[in-house]
């Protein structure tokens, strides 16, 4: 039995990285999975997830959707909602990071990681929980980052951001919990994607993996399944939690 069977999920910023091993992932146990990209350059990489998505033998389908505009996010839902009937499961991880030292950061570029950041998650979980609540159930995952746990010099605007998920996430649960809505946050340690590309090689990464006590950077697939478990009924008695995949660097 697949572990999804049945379920719909949206997942935001999944032409890429994480969230588009997430789409995999969810497709593969059986779930339905609308996914949103955010720019023009995407489109194609975008269709052909759709594709592999559907080969899977699930419903799939893209929506070109900025996660920071409320009122983009308000339509995407209702669209879902019309073609796929009903929304189980959303992903917040759309996310960026516009690193600098707090010396030279400018409003602009606060504001901007904020608000694709941290209001993006406002803007889908207002949305979702509206069928949600009718539904009498439903999970909703944040992706947050072990910076928003213990900080980073250089990334003072992606660690609030990613605080304030993780207190978004405990009080969402709080409100929601008596719905059967449960809402988690992910913590991810360095995971492989193009966010992190200047990790890739060489020295820089080897002292980074000296540190990591599993000796590795993450895979998209270690979050997604991380994802997939709060997704699924076999997380049903987990709420308001930050689960920390980061191969043990907060220990
Ligand atoms: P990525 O940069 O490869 O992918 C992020 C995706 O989000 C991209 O496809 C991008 O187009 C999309 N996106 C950006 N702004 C958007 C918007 N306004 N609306 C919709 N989509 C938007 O990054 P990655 O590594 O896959 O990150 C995914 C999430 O995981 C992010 O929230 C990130 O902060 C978080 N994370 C990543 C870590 C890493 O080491 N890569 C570690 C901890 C957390």
């Amino acid at each position: 039995m697949k572990l999804l069977a049945g379920k719909t999920a949206i997942v935001t910023g999944a032409a890429r990285g994480i969230g588009e091993a997430i789409a995999l992932k969810f497709a593969e146990q059986g779930a339905d999975v609308a996914f949103t990209y955010v720019s023009d350059s995407s489109a194609e990489k975008a269709a052909a997830l759709e594709s592999k998505l559907q080969a899977l033998g699930v419903q799939a389908k893209s929506y070109k959707s900025n996660a920071a505009d409320f009122a983009a996010c308000e339509s995407l839902v209702n669209d879902v909602l019309a073609t796929f009937g009903k929304v189980d499961i959303c992903v917040n991880n759309a996310g960026i990071s516009k690193d600098n030292l707090l010396l030279r950061m400018t409003p602009e570029q606060w504001d901007e990681v904020m608000t694709v950041n941290l209001k993006s998650v406002f803007n889908m979980t207002k949305q979702v929980i509206r069928p949600m609540m009718k539904a009498r159930q439903g999970s909703i995952i944040n992706m947050s980052s072990i910076i928003g746990e213990m900080g980073n010099a250089g990334q003072s605007s992606y660690a609030a951001s990613k605080a304030g998920i993780i207190g978004f996430t405990k009080s969402v649960a709080k409100e929601l919990g008596s719905r059967n809505i449960r809402c988690n946050a992910i913590a991810p340690g360095f995971v492989e994607t193009d966010m992190t590309s200047y990790l890739k090689d060489g020295e820089g990464a080897d002292k980074y993996k000296a540190g990591i006590p599993l000796g590795r950077f993450a895979s998209g697939e270690d979050i997604a399944n991380v994802a997939l478990f709060l997704a699924s009924d076999m997380g049903n008695y987990i709420t308001g939690q930050t689960i920390s995949a980061c191969g043990g660097l907060n220990i």
